[in-house]
C-alpha cells in the first residue's frame, strides 16, 4: 500500500486506474484519423497514439511514484537497452509497459488492441494488468494473490487433450526473416488441435489463457513489454510459462509458451 494523493492505493489499483485511462483514450482515438509511422526496424509500425499513450502512462506512474523506473516500448532506446536489462534486476520498483499491444489491430480498426502494464521487483514480476478497451475487460494479477477478470477470479482451463485445445499464436512483424518459422510451427500443430487463433496481441493471448478461453499460446521474438503482464496473469491463474533463450540486450524471447500446464508441455513437445 502507498499513499497517493492522500489516500491509500495499492500498486495494482494504480496500474488498473492508469490502464483504464489509457485504454479509454485509445477507444476514443480509434474512431478518428491518426498518424502512422514506420519504426527504425522498417517492419514495425507505430502510431501517434502509441507514443502519446506511453507518455500518459509514464506521467501517471511518475506522478504517484517519482522514484520508480518506467521502461516503455516506445521510449526504450536500442543503445541503452543493455543498461535497462541490468536495472530491471537491480531495482526494487521497475514498471514495464506496452501502451498498445496489437498496434496493427489498432491501425486497422480491429478489436484486440490492449494496454499492458507490469511492475517488477528486483527482476521478479510483481503484478500485471492487461486492459482490452473495446469490451472493457480488465485482466489483473498480483504475485500470490490470483488473477482476475474485472472482479472475477480466473483459472486456466483443465483440458488435457491437445486435440480438444484452442491454441493461439502470433506472426512476427519481420515477414522476411521470421514468418516462415511460424508457418512451419502452425503446420506441425494445426492438425493436432481443435483450432488456432491469431488475435494480434500477445498480451491478450496470455490473458485469454489465464481466463481458460485458450489452452495455450506461443510466439517467437516477443519482447518483455509484450508479455510481462500476461505472464503473471497466466501463472496466477494456475498456468505455466516457458521460454527458450532470452536476449537481455534486446529484452526479447526467442520462443515463448504460455498455457495450462499439461497443454503447454504437449505444445512444446510438438514444436521444439
Ligand atoms: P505490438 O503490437 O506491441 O508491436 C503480434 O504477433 C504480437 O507481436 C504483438 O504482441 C506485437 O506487439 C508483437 N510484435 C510486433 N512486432 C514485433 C517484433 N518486431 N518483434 C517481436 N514482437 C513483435
Ligand atoms: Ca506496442
Amino acid at each position: 500500500m502507498n499513499t497517493a494523493g492522500g489516500c491509500l492505493m495499492s500498486y495494482l489499483e494504480a496500474a488498473i486506474n492508469i490502464a483504464r485511462e489509457a485504454g479509454s483514450n485509445l477507444k476514443n482515438a480509434i474512431t478518428k484519423d491518426f498518424l502512422v509511422d514506420v519504426k527504425d526496424s522498417n517492419f514495425d509500425l507505430v502510431t501517434e497514439w502509441d507514443k502519446k499513450t506511453e507518455n500518459i502512462i509514464i506521467d501517471r506512474i511518475k506522478e504517484i511514484y517519482p522514484n520508480h523506473l518506467v521502461i516503455g516500448e516506445e521510449s526504450v532506446f536500442v543503445s541503452s537497452k543493455d543498461s535497462f536489462s541490468e536495472l530491471i534486476n537491480e531495482k526494487e520498483h521497475v514498471w514495464i509497459i506496452d501502451p498498445i499491444d496489437g498496434t496493427n489491430n489498432f491501425i486497422h480498426r480491429l478489436p484486440g488492441y490492449t494496454v499492458s502494464i507490469a511492475k517488477f521487483n528486483y527482476g521478479q514480476i510483481e503484478l500485471g494488468v492487461v486492459y482490452s478497451p473495446d469490451n472493457d475487460e480488465m485482466f489483473s494479477a498480483e504475485k500470490g494473490k490470483g488473477a482476475y477478470l474485472n472482479k472475477k477470479k480466473l483459472t486456466v482451463s483443465n483440458q488435457n487433450q491437445l486435440e480438444n485445445s484452442m491454441l493461439a499464436t502470433g506472426f512476427p512483424s519481420d515477414v522476411a526473416n521470421f514468418r516462415a518459422n511460424n508457418l512451419e510451427q502452425i503446420n506441425k500443430v494445426a492438425l493436432k488441435c481443435r483450432d488456432v487463433r491469431i488475435y494480434g496481441s500477445a498480451a491478450l493471448h496470455c490473458a485469454y489463457v489465464a481466463a481458460g478461453r485458450l489452452e495455450a499460446f506461443w510466439e517467437e521474438g516477443l519482447h518483455i513489454w509484450d508479455i510481462a503482464a500476461g505472464w503473471i496473469l497466466a501463472e496466477e491463474a494456475g498456468g505455466q510459462v516457458d521460454y527458450f533463450s532470452y536476449d537481455s540486450n534486446l529484452m526479447q524471447y526467442k520462443s515463448f509458451y504460455c498455457g495450462n500446464k499439461e497443454i503447454n508441455k504437449q505444445l512444446i513437445d510438438v514444436i521444439e
